[in-house]
């Protein structure tokens, strides 16, 4: 079954054809980083009318990768939640139009479970897992059992991971995005140089809290002596981040006796989380599946891969901008 997959939920303009799930013939991202920089983040306006110019040269460049042709195409899938209003529109109609030109099904996808899904192309026996879904917009740890069957077992009740690197490097005025800026300059300097606090380790729950960090970082800088240069703040602040990251996740797979980790989302691709989540997982006999990079920032590839696994959807689906990962146990 090929899906042509779209996604259009933040500032990337993403389309892909992924057959029976696992194999992706292509996966083109168009991404508006250069149009967002000069504002420090993403101007909506400009995020949509952007996807509307680019998202028909984007769908023939992934049909054309791929080597096919629409009328090869079985299903047609878009994010339709969550994001943007006024960029999840323009995928989710491109979808429904095309499927309803081709008369063939319209899926729609919640981002975040194809976010969550996604180390899981073409590996169907890692489930059940403990999930660690960290991006620009959310923080959610999960135990899912089945394609479509998780639990989720807390989430931050203020910044997101990725919002905090990105906000972190804008105190530190490095470039944005910030979180690749941070785990650039965090080889060269000293996780130790500096105690940032780690918000919520040691409670119960598995949520998190980032914006304390965050703010942590204000007040050094605004507070001599702060003599500590910006590779050993950068080094000291991710540190803080990936020890609760890390530490909840190891917690929640040993209570839910999980065999595998998973981590997902753009700030996955942080190398110090990627390197302790190894290092902690050898230790206790786990498997750790982590996505190729062009799997963990936003693609179409997730969405298409996700589709195959689930029932066609209405052509009434709206978009839903603020719903989340949800259960679905
Ligand atoms: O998943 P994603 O592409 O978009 C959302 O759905 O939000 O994630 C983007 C986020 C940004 O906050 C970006 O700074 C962060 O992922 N990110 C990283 C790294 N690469 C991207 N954060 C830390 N280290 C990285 N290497
Ligand atoms: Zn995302």
């Amino acid at each position: 079954m090929n899906v042509l997959g779209i996604e259009t939920s933040c500032d990337e303009t993403s389309a892909a054809v992924v057959v029976d799930g696992v194999q992706i013939l292509s996966n083109v991202v168009s991404s508006q980083i250069e149009l967002h920089r000069p504002y420090g983040g993403v101007v909506p306006e400009l995020a949509s009318r952007n996807h509307l110019l680019l998202i028909d040269s984007v769908i023939q460049e992934a049909l054309t990768k791929a080597g096919l042709t629409l009328d090869k195409i079985d299903a047609v899938a878009a994010t339709y939640a969550p994001g943007l209003a006024s960029s999840l529109l323009i995928g989710l109609n491109a979808a429904k139009g095309l499927a309803f030109a081709l008369n063939k099904p319209f899926i729609g996808i919640n981002h975040l479970e194809a976010h969550l899904y996604s180390p899981l192309i073409g590996e169907p026996d890692a489930l059940p897992m403990v999930s660690l879904i960290v991006s620009g917009g959310h923080t959610i740890l999960v135990h899912a059992t089945g394609i479509g069957q998780h639990r989720i077992l807390g989430q931050t009740i203020d910044d997101a991971a990725g919002e905090a690197f990105d906000k972190v490097a804008k105190l530190l005025k490095l470039g944005y995005p910030g979180g690749p800026e941070i785990d650039k300059l965090a080889k060269s300097g000293n996780a130790r140089a500096i105690d940032f606090p780690r918000s919520m380790l040691t409670d119960q729950s598995y949520n998190f809290s980032f914006s304390g960090l965050k703010t942590s970082v204000l007040y050094y800088l605004r507070k001599p002596p702060n003599t500590a240069t910006t590779p050993d703040i950068c080094a000291s602040f991710q540190e803080a981040a990936v020890d609760v990251l890390v530490g909840k996740t190891i917690r929640a797979a040993e209570e839910y006796r999980v065999k595998t980790i998973s981590a997902s989302g753009g700030v996955s691709i942080n190398s110090r989380l990627r390197e302790k989540l190894t290092g902690e997982c050898q230790q206790r006999g786990l498997r750790l599946l982590l996505a190729p990079a062009h799997l963990c920032t936003d693609n179409a590839g997730m969405i298409a891969a996700l589709a195959y696994h689930k029932s066609p959807s209405d052509f009434s689906l709206e978009v839903a901008p603020s719903i989340g990962l949800g259960v679905a146990a």
